[in-house]
């Protein structure tokens, strides 16, 4: 449930009218529900039958530091995968106990970053990874806290640029032989110290099935690890429940909790768990200005630099007209003024729309902005949070000097 609702027929987020924060920020900008967000949280929060839980938003999903701040209070540790988004996170004073590194590519200077600032653990997807992390460990004389993100193997459906947990994916270690020697090179290296293993089997997962298929891996790849005389702090069933984007009926936060505590009712290990777009997804939408009407076309202000998630994936967005008053409707395909064929925001929706009418391009929290763009030279739009009946800027629009800010001529 979100709090993106008609009043009188207007859109509103919370008790701000989209229509009103259009023509006071303008547009494209991307609006985040607070209500919305702590709102997520909770429902993993409360989902949990015990304390021993830890819930890491995942940033990548929406890196926002009002939003991090928001998630933090809610009670929410955070899952990062770079240096960046560790400082967004100890920008808001993010409890490194509660951040997990995750990622294939960690450079040198953003593990030393991390170690330096004692993150829960870094978890690692290559042998070569935990080589450097202990070697730059060892430099700086402490004991890096890792887990191994394993693969568990498991098909969790959905498309397959987020597909993460089949052999040949690029992410985790497939071969178990390799997970257990790398655990007996941690259990004996004097600047390593395994806490927990982890798998993140894809994104937009609509059934529990895979879930609990990777959670029964985990266990017995658990009790292998114990066996070789390491104790675990905690096992990382990483994120990717599905959301409703369209018809879609995910399973909700609470059904996902009671299949995993279902498989670990006998550890004792705490259970991690790394939502994103079911914490922001819903909590956000982009509000785009229809600029012309052409054939069937809809041609709407923001672009694929703006949300790139339809020419990426080919994902459908529900988009909504703000006024909900608008008569004539028809098949419209929504596209933005960027030069690519590949630039549309949603083919083919049934829709009231004319000139100069506010959309709102629904379910866009999540990889929306944080995958925004500079392309065609179009400055990133705004991001505006609502809180009751207030509306806040927490990222300004970027100007035209903004865009070549950063830019030198050879001979200057
Ligand atoms: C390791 C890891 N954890 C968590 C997430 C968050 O996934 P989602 O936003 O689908 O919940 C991702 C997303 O790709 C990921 O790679």
């Amino acid at each position: 449930m979100d709090y993106f609702q008609y009043k009188n027929n207007r859109l509103f987020c919370e008790d701000v009218s989209l229509d009103q924060i259009a023509e006071t920020h303008g547009t494209p900008s991307y609006v985040y529900s607070k209500k919305t967000l702590e709102r997520h949280a909770k429902a993993y929060l409360d989902s949990f039958s015990s304390e021993n839980n830890l819930v890491c938003f995942s940033v990548k999903s929406c890196s926002n530091i009002a939003i991090l701040e928001i998630l933090k209070k809610a009670g929410c540790g955070f899952d990062i995968v770079s240096g960046g988004e560790l400082k967004r996170a100890l920008s808001i004073g993010a409890d490194p106990s509660k951040i997990i590194f995750s990622g294939v590519g960690k450079s040198k200077g953003e593990i030393e970053y991390a170690i330096k600032n004692k993150i829960l653990s870094f978890n690692i997807e290559s042998g070569s990874e935990l080589t450097r992390i202990e070697g730059i460990a060892k430099k700086l004389g402490i004991k890096a806290s890792v887990s191994i993100r394993f693969n568990p193997e498991v098909d969790s459906g959905g498309h397959d640029y987020i597909t993460t947990g089949r052999k040949g994916d690029k992410f985790g270690i497939s071969s178990l032989n390799e997970v257990m020697q790398l655990v007996g090179h941690i259990r004996d290296s004097e600047n390593l110290m395994m806490v927990g293993l982890a798998c993140h089997i894809g994104s937009q997962i609509l059934n529990l099935d895979s879930y609990k298929a990777a959670a029964l891996k985990t266990i017995e790849l658990a009790d292998q690890v114990n066996n070789l005389g390491v104790k675990l702090e905690f096992l990382d069933m990483g994120g990717g429940l599905g959301v409703p984007y369209n018809n879609e009926v995910p399973p909700n936060p609470r059904e996902l909790v009671e299949v995993l505590e279902s498989v670990m009712k006998e550890r004792k290990e705490v259970i991690v768990l790394e939502p994103g777009r079911t914490i922001s997804a819903n909590a956000g939408v982009l509000l785009t200005s229809v600029e012309y009407l052409k054939d069937d076309f809809l041609i709407v202000d923001a672009g694929m630099n703006d949300l790139l998630r339809p020419s990426l994936y080919g994902a459908d967005h529900d988009v909504w007209n703000t006024n909900n008053n608008i008569k004539k409707s028809k098949n419209w395909n929504i596209v933005g003024p960027v030069c690519e064929s590949s630039d549309f925001i949603r083919k083919d929706i049934f829709l009231s729309a004319n000139e100069g009418d506010v959309l709102a391009v629904r379910t866009a929290g999540a990889y929306g902005f944080v995958m925004s763009s500079n392309y065609n030279s179009r400055p990133r739009g705004a991001e505006i949070l609502v809180d009751g009946d207030k509306a806040h800027v927490i990222r300004s629009r970027e100007t035209l000097e903004d865009l070549i800010a950063l830019e030198r001529l050879p001979n200057d």
